[in-house]
């Protein structure tokens, strides 16, 4: 039996990023974001709330996305708990060691092995939420955690995904088969 449930889950998995922003002072600030998406080749977009990253991104026109992992997963939950708005030493209390970005005016934070670096081109209100669309300027990556095929290998990353219905962190699990590949067999009979 199949049951019902309506619209409650959501497009699983969520990938799960901290989003960096410098404020009208050029403090640097990180929030935590479920709800991000590939929307074009070069395009990511977040859907926010009236947070003080928004006010920020609004100002500042660039971010930065670092993917959530294992080892970041701690100080990533504790940076969508607390808001910069009330909290303006969120991220020297989160433990997280922040530089400048060299690609886009946002700052970036050293302990996540993977970042995206970018500046917003589009702002809109939509579904009650404020999409932010961001081109993708630059992606770095500790190379520590590339494969030996010189892509990363985001297991031994530890990236985790973010499951909305239990509100848990998920490590990614293991490779199920090759895409694009394992429905050939089907094509050729
Ligand atoms: C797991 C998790 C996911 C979240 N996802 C979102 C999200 O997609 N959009 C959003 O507006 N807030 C989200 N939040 C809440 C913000 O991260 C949180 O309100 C944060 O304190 C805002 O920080 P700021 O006020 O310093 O910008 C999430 C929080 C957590 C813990």
């Amino acid at each position: 039996m199949k049951k019902k449930f309506g619209a409650k889950i959501g497009l699983v998995p969520y990938a799960s990023v901290v989003i960096g922003t410098y404020d009208e002072n050029g403090n640097p600030d990180a929030m935590n974001v479920g709800w991000a998406m590939q929307v074009g080749s070069k395009e990511v977009a977040i859907n926010i709330l009236k947070h003080k990253t928004l006010d920020n991104l609004k100002e500042s026109k660039a971010f930065t996305m670092a993917f959530v992992t294992k080892d970041t997963m701690v100080a990533s939950d504790y940076v969508g708990l607390v808001s910069a708005a009330k909290t303006p030493n969120k991220i020297e209390k989160s433990g997280l060691t922040c530089r400048q970005s060299d690609y886009v005016n946002a700052p970036e934070f050293e302990e996540y092995p993977m970042t995206f670096h970018c500046d917003v081109i589009s702002i809109t209100e939509e579904f009650g939420n404020t999409r932010i669309v961001g081109e993708i300027k630059e992606t770095t990556i500790d190379d520590r955690y590339l494969g030996n095929d010189n892509l990363p290998d985001f297991r031994k990353m530890g990236i985790v995904w973010f499951e909305d219905t239990h509100k848990d962190y998920v490590l990614m699990g293991d490779v199920a088969g090759k895409a694009f590949s394992v429905g050939k067999k089907l094509k050729e009979e």
